[in-house]
């Protein structure tokens, strides 16, 4: 006798599904973490999306990436608008970084991870690859304590006014980067701290809504595009600020925006402007960093740390997973 459990596609997002993207992240971490310091970007990328999108094509959706490793002629694999999923559940939309910081993979360093977001359709900024622009803060101060237009010099003293702390006790994430001078002399310019980062800004925002653990109060600067929304997402689990601006500095990228549905090229995005609905959000760590330790290959055991959190309650959950005969199931 056979019992049929109908499951409604609202918990279907809401629950089951929040385990089922766990198993995309790690798949994808796992391939990648056998390629670290191999030195071979490309190559750690593309094992990581090859397993990504396998893992992806069993799940009970169907899913649409809206932010995925490039658009379609310049992608074999998770492109933007590509299908994933068995075709049948809710529709989705899906936001994949299968390798985020590949450089730090093919260098062995710390911080890489795999991550994925899924929420209801329709409801993620669909976001060309190209650059943004981005401020995020933690949970807890007023709406707009931090404005993407502000100096960073500002932004540091309304966030050390609001958090009722001397400037100095304020430290901002950026990343090492040239085009960031300007940041990174303003805000060292009040008497704030630096942090520095090579790449990996996923990471990076999501370290500001824990500032008692991780010593970082500000991610301030300009990344990518689809780092940003997955940022968002996170961000929108667990709480914090953030606002964007995609930087379309030529009419060749103004086009392809358009085409993706951005109306206004100057925008600025907050968080629920870049996920609006329900959301979740997945990373296992590749290389050991500060938000989650890297995949272990012990002698019959792979081992893998995961974040993964819910918009609807605000969960946030660190999975250990040991993986036995882990060949053997990402095979079938
Ligand atoms: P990749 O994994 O695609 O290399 O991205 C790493 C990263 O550091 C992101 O976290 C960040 O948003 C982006 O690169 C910054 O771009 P760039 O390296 O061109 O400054």
């Amino acid at each position: 006798m056979s019992t049929q459990i109908s499951v409604p596609p609202q918990l279907l997002l809401e629950r089951i599904l929040t385990l089922e993207i766990v198993r995309v992240t790690e798949r994808a971490a796992v391939s990648a973490a056998r390629l670290r310091g191999h030195g071979n970007e490309k190559a750690a990328d593309q094992a990581a999306v090859d397993a990504m999108r396998r893992e992806l094509n069993k799940l009970p959706i169907e899913g649409t990436v809206v932010i995925g490793e490039g658009e379609r002629d310049e992608a074999p694999m998770l492109f933007i608008g590509e299908q994933v999923g068995i075709k049948a559940g809710p529709h989705v939309d899906i936001a994949v970084d299968p390798l985020e910081g590949t450089t730090l993979c093919a260098k062995n360093m710390p911080g890489s991870i795999a991550t994925m977001a899924m929420a209801d359709g329709g409801t993620l900024l669909h976001a060309p690859d190209v650059y943004m622009q981005k401020i995020a803060v933690g949970p807890g101060y007023a709406k707009g304590v931090v404005e993407l237009d502000a100096t960073p010099a500002d932004n540091v003293r309304r966030l050390a006014k609001a958090k009722g702390v001397d400037v100095s006790a304020i430290t901002v994430l950026v990343l090492d980067r040239l085009r960031h001078a300007d940041i990174i002399q303003g805000v060292r310019s009040t008497g704030a701290a630096v942090r520095l980062i090579t790449d990996g800004d996923v990471a990076g925002v999501i370290h500001c809504a824990d500032p008692e653990n991780t010593g970082v109060d500000m991610y301030l600067g300009i990344g990518g595009a689809p780092e940003g929304v997955l940022a968002a997402v996170a961000l929108r689990c667990i709480g914090g600020q953030m606002q964007c601006r995609l930087i379309l500095d030529t009419e060749e990228k103004r086009e392809r925006a358009r085409k993706m549905g951005v109306t206004d090229p100057r925008m600025i995005y907050g968080i629920e402007d870049m996920a609006k609905g329900d959301c979740l959000f997945a990373a296992t760590g590749v290389t050991t960093g500060s938000l989650l330790s890297g995949v272990k290959f012990r002698k019959d055991v792979i081992e893998t740390e995961t974040v993964v959190m819910r918009s609807v309650t605000g969960t946030v959950r660190y999975i250990k997973a040991e993986h036995r005969q882990f060949e053997k199931f990402h095979l079938d």
